[in-house]
């Protein structure tokens, strides 16, 4: 699947790329991560959330859920750098979301966590807002999984202590749910 969506044109974001960001992790994982675009860092690499705010997450997943980035699932909204970090646009959420749909089923996770708004929004089909949207457990998909939605590790960086002790709570919501 990766191969393939290496060599996708589906939407504008494939001309500004260096390389499609696909996802990293196991296949097995009982949890996956869905953040929103690759930066620049990612971009180069061709690795999602290696960059400050994949330090974080590297960070939470060891002392919040105990384990390993080689251990959970990361993929992206958009699996393309948009030119100059904007925000994704919803044409090109549209036509990415197959791919995210298919990385979705392929692992089967037990938790679903999605990082920030755009995810969040997505998977939620909402227009609610990440900070209404947090501190609860929904479900997505059929069967259903547990979705958790919480902030971007780029709001913790931007935003302190607040943001961060909330990421922290929603990750241990995450972890309960998988050790049920
Ligand atoms: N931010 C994201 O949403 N995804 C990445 O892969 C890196 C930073
Ligand atoms: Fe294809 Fe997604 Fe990249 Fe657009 S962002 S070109 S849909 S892989």
């Amino acid at each position: 699947m990766a191969d393939d969506a290496a060599a996708c044109t589906a939407c504008g974001l494939s001309e500004g790329r260096t390389q499609v960001v696909f996802g990293d992790g196991s296949p097995d994982a009982d949890v996956v991560f869905v953040g929103e675009a690759p930066g620049a860092r990612e971009d180069e690499q061709g690795v999602p959330f290696v960059g400050r705010s994949g330090q974080l997450l590297d960070r939470l997943l060891a002392e919040e859920l105990g384990v390993e980035r080689a251990d959970v699932y990361i993929a992206n909204v958009v699996k393309c750098r948009p030119p100059d970090n904007r925000d994704p646009r919803p044409d090109e959420i549209a036509a990415c979301r197959p791919w995210l749909a298919r990385q979705l089923d392929l692992v089967d996770p037990t938790v679903i966590i999605t990082l920030g708004n755009f995810a969040s929004r997505l998977l939620l089909e909402t227009a609610t807002g990440i900070t209404k949207l947090r501190g609860a457990d929904y479900r997505y998909g059929d069967p259903p999984r547990h979705l958790v939605p919480t902030f971007h590790p780029a709001a913790a960086l931007r935003g302190g202590a607040g943001v961060l002790a909330d990421m922290r709570s929603d990750f241990g919501r995450a972890r309960d749910l998988m050790a049920a």
